[in-house]
């Protein structure tokens, strides 16, 4: 099964298994450690004696108190990520076994912090390995020694790829069933994801 706040895929395995944990918690104690996630995935400083006081009821030992962060924080940021509604994020989590006021819980602080995260997590994603420019070409020739048939065309890529501010250029000739390829390569994916992210 899909779902939209995984990206379209499945949803893995360990926040399957942690989806049970949430559910030992009450529905207001899930929220108020939600803010304290939050606080975490802004950048800010996270509270753990809090989140160890808020699990006390449901006698978490370390190793709860840990998947539980993780968790949310993966649910929080990867709906944020892949610009899912609280309502749909709502649903799924609820088809995942989270109950409905567990669910509700999460979703009110995600949806008040929706617009934040993903203006955290546009900024984080231009600090890694992007493509800053594209420049391309493209040839159609007769013959020659990287392409086989006859009148394929070649496509020359000029890349500029920034890394922590570096600007390293990158020139490649390929052909266009190489490009195709090419292109549903993850990392490639990945490239132009960020791109249209930063607007550019
Ligand atoms: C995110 O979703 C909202 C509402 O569904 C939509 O208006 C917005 O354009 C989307 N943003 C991106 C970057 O897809
Ligand atoms: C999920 O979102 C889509 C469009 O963004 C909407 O049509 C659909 O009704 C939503 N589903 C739920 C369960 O909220
Ligand atoms: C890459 O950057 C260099 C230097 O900033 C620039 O001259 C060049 O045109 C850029 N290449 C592309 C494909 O935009």
């Amino acid at each position: 099964m899909r779902f939209r706040f995984c990206g379209d895929l499945d949803c893995p395995d360990w926040v399957l298994a942690e989806i049970s944990t949430l559910s030992k918690i009450s529905s207001i104690k899930l929220k108020l450690i939600c803010v304290q996630i939050l606080k975490k995935l802004l950048g800010e400083k996270i509270d753990y004696e809090k989140i160890i006081k808020f699990t006390s009821d449901a006698r978490f030992d370390s190793g709860d108190i840990k998947a539980t962060v993780a968790v949310l924080s993966f649910i929080l940021s990867s709906a944020a990520k892949h610009n899912v509604s609280s309502d749909n994020l709502s649903s799924e989590l609820q088809q995942l076994g989270l109950p409905r006021e567990h669910a509700a819980s999460l979703c009110r602080s995600y949806e008040e912090n929706q617009n934040a995260l993903q203006e955290v997590l546009r900024e984080s994603s231009l600090r890694l390995t992007h493509l800053s420019s594209l420049s391309w070409r493209v040839d159609q020739i007769l013959s020659s020694s990287i392409v086989q048939h006859v009148n394929e065309p070649l496509v020359h890529l000029n890349l500029n790829v920034t890394d922590g501010g570096c600007n390293t250029p990158v020139t490649m000739t390929v052909s266009s069933s190489k490009l195709r390829v090419l292109i549903t390569v993850s990392y490639f994916k990945y490239l132009f994801c960020c791109r249209n992210e930063a607007g550019s």
